[in-house]
């Protein structure tokens, strides 16, 4: 596993895992388990996915045995926005809470769950003084587009975000979005990177047939394009067999062709709707 770098000059991990819809402790802990033995140190939480205190456990327990130190994991969480409406965007006693309760001590990475429209550079601006003090150490957002960056500034943010978190795979892969990132030094998190794996994907003619070619499955086929594109997928798996295939990702590499060919399968399908809370492009 390699690091890339944030617009910060700080470090994250080039592969990280998700934790949504895990809702198992003993999984959890097998999950933290063999990605430390892997060398993958990267987290996705969230309140809203109930995960956060017992990915904390998970991670504690590893820290606790000495396989590993806080220092060594990256953890995301986020500010949902049922929290940003409750707080009108003064979500410091959320985040102060949170830490206490789960002992991590710090967030490596705090990201605005959607761009809520009322309370959205509200929320960021509080962000950022929870950045300058320390108690999270980058900030971002998820389900961003161009326009909502442009939203934040004209409030008079002065932090570009270091990261944004959408959802991004081959049946969706958001150039406008990518371009505005790669201006801006802004690194892309990749959810749902294996477009959750329905039959449209796994299926997909191209990927299989470059499955067989590399001699790999469809999701490090599909991986290893996030890799290779500078994005940071964060894959979710219950399967700690799956955790081990899903980060062996680094021991191939795609040609031009075949990578622009994955590429081209864009169709701009999306898992997640547009809302109220993601107004989209
Ligand atoms: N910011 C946001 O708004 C947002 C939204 C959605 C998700 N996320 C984050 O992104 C993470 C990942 O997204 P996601 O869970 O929606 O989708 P995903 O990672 O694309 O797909 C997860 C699904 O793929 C299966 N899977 C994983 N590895 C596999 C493999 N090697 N072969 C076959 N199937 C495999 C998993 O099943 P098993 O568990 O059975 O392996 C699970 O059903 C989430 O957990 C969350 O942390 C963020």
């Amino acid at each position: 596993m390699d690091n890339l770098i944030l617009n910060n000059g700080k470090k994250i991990p080039n592969i990280m895992l998700g934790s949504f819809q895990m809702d198992d402790p003993k999984i959890m802990d097998e999950i933290v388990e063999t990605a430390v033995e892997n060398g993958v140190y990267g987290f996705d939480t969230s309140p809203s996915y109930k995960t956060e205190g017992m990915l904390s456990d998970s991670i504690k327990k590893v820290i606790k045995e000495g396989k590993a130190t806080r220092e060594d994991f990256f953890v995301d969480t986020k500010i949902d926005s049922w929290q940003m409406i409750e707080k009108k965007g003064q979500i410091r006693p959320f985040v102060e809470f949170a830490l206490k309760k789960t002992g991590l001590e710090y967030w490596d990475m705090l990201l605005i769950h959607w761009p809520q429209p009322e309370y959205l550079t509200k929320t960021w601006l509080a962000m950022e003084k929870l950045y300058e003090e320390g108690l999270v150490k980058n900030i971002g957002v998820c389900n961003f587009s161009v326009r909502h960056f442009n939203e934040l500034e004209k409030a008079g943010a002065h932090i570009v975000p270091m990261v944004v978190q959408n959802e991004i795979h081959p049946l969706n892969t958001e150039p406008e979005l990518v371009e505005y990132c790669k201006k801006n030094n802004i690194v892309i998190q990749a959810y749902s990177p294996l477009c959750r794996m329905i039959p449209m994907m796994k299926n997909n003619a191209l990927i299989n047939i470059l499955a067989e070619k590399y001699g790999v499955s469809v999701a490090q086929i599909i991986l290893r394009w996030h890799v290779e594109m500078g994005f940071v997928p964060i894959v979710k798996t219950s399967s700690s067999k799956r955790v081990i295939e899903n980060t062996d990702v680094f021991s191939f590499a795609l040609s031009k062709e075949d990578k622009d060919a994955i590429s081209s399968l864009d169709q701009h399908f999306k898992i997640f709707l547009e809302s109220r809370c993601c107004p989209g492009y």
